[in-house]
């Protein structure tokens, strides 16, 4: 087992426990007799206590790449598998979290994220209850369970949508553009909040994959950050970022990070 190098007691990524790995995958959507390449060839591998991130320009194909992961979409060649086993619908150990959550207004908090939990026919209603309220409370929503969507601002939403992933208890994130809907000040709380999750022992997260266009975002979070071409997607580079934790900003050597992962989106 690799443990890394850090400051703060956290683990870095384990190379010898893959969990995520994306082999040779290509997706192309048929366009009346065409057929329209969207990913070509795309492999990475997303290891034990390991947060990806994947990036590149608009319209490359990074949510579909995180919908194929998700089992939402069968690639057209290629293959996902989790722990060695191939993906071919969605996983209770895969969660998802989007960009914009879509709550019920009709239904509060609690009642949001219990609904999360509807194919969860193995748990009895108060289990489900119980769940969701820890889930809530690990989201940073204690003493707004019985809150209506309406009455929440866009960082609490968010919150919901996370708290809804987590009372999946899975042991993959996935997540497309989480932050990129919030201010500044909410969105920096919420990263260090997720981020916390994966190192925390008691959570059920190995492994975070992460959509962004925020490279700063990317270089302050990810393990590793991988890089597509513009569509028809492909990798560009597949780069460690092994600054020390917690990172700072400011320091010389994050702005140089920061500088080479947009010299490969230019
Ligand atoms: N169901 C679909 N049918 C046809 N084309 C699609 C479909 N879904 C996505 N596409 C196309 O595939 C390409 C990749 O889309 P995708 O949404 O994955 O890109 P993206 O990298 O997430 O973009 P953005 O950064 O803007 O979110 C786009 O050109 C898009 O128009
Ligand atoms: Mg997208």
């Amino acid at each position: 087992m690799v443990v890394a190098s850090s400051d703060n007691g956290t683990k870095g990524p384990d190379v010898s426990q893959p969990v995520i790995q994306v082999e040779h995958v290509s997706l192309s959507f048929a366009k009346e007799k065409a057929s329209m390449p969207a990913l070509v060839d795309i492999s990475l591998t997303a290891y034990k206590n390991e947060f990806v991130a994947i990036t590149g320009p608009s319209g490359c194909g990074k949510s579909t790449l995180l919908r194929i992961i998700a089992g939402l979409v069968r690639p057209t060649s290629g293959s996902v598998k989790l722990a060695g086993q191939e993906i071919t619908a969605p996983r209770h150990e895969i969660a998802m979290i989007f960009q914009t959550f879509v709550l019920l207004p009709w239904k509060t908090s609690l009642e949001n994220v219990v609904f999360g939990l509807s194919t969860r026919t193995d748990l009895g209603e108060e289990e489900k209850r119980k769940i969701s309220m820890s889930a809530l409370e690990s989201a940073g929503l204690s003493g707004f369970e019985n809150v209506y969507p309406s009455e929440l601002s866009g960082g609490m939403k968010q919150r919901v949508g996370i708290a809804r992933a987590l009372a999946l208890q899975p042991q993959i994130l996935l997540m497309d553009e989480p932050f990129s809907a919030l201010d500044n000040l909410t969105a920096d709380r919420l990263r260090r909040e997720i981020y916390s999750l994966l190192i925390n022992p008691s959570s059920t997260i190995q492994t975070v994959i992460m959509v962004s266009h925020n490279v700063e975002e990317i270089v302050e979070l990810a393990d590793r950050a991988v890089v597509l071409s513009p569509r028809p997607g492909h990798v560009v580079v597949d780069m460690r970022n092994e600054l020390p934790r917690p990172r700072s900003k400011k320091s010389e050597e994050f702005l140089q990070s920061v500088d080479k992962l947009y010299s490969y989106l230019a």
